[in-house]
């Protein structure tokens, strides 16, 4: 219990500064992200489309809207926004999740490496690297 609560905390703690000291469990955590990240970068930027649409922004746009990405139909006509929860279950399982998307991927099965994925995505998205992005998007 105590532990869950001091670690919320820190993870909130790193969201609310933008980046968290090296050491700090919730720096270890955007490392770790960062790590499962790299799996996407096959297909995903931050800053540029490639083969997915790029990811700055990602958190509070809604899925499929970035103009001029080929998106599926199934995508494009997803109909929420990308926040944890839709992200959580999107990157779960791709595939049954949006039946028809285009992504070919398997997604993220463990929920530690979700969970990282998922503050890398939040903490970089709307980090320095991507201010001119985010403020194009819709
Ligand atoms: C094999 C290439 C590939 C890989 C690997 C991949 N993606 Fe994708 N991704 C795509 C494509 C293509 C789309 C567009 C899907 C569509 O239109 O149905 C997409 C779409 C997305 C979207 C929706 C974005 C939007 O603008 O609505 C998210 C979120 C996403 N990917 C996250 C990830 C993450 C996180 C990973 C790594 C765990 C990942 N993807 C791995 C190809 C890939």
């Amino acid at each position: 219990m105590g532990t869950f609560r001091s670690k919320g905390w820190l993870l909130i703690c790193a969201m609310l500064v933008g980046s968290a000291a090296a050491g700090t469990p919730a720096a270890d955590e955007y490392a770790r992200g960062a790590q499962v990240y790299e799996r996407c970068a096959a297909c995903h930027a931050l800053e540029a489309d490639r083969t997915g649409p790029h990811h700055c922004g990602l958190i509070g746009r809604r899925a499929g809207s970035v103009p001029g990405f080929p998106y599926s139909p199934a995508m494009r006509h997803a109909g929420f926004v990308w926040n944890e929860k839709t992200l959580d279950r999107f990157l779960r399982s791709p595939l049954t999740t949006i039946p028809g998307t285009s992504m070919g991927y398997d997604g993220v099965k463990d929920n530690g490496e979700r969970r990282a994925l998922i503050l890398f995505l939040r903490e970089a998205g709307h980090s320095e690297r991507c201010r001119g992005m985010s403020a194009r998007a819709p």
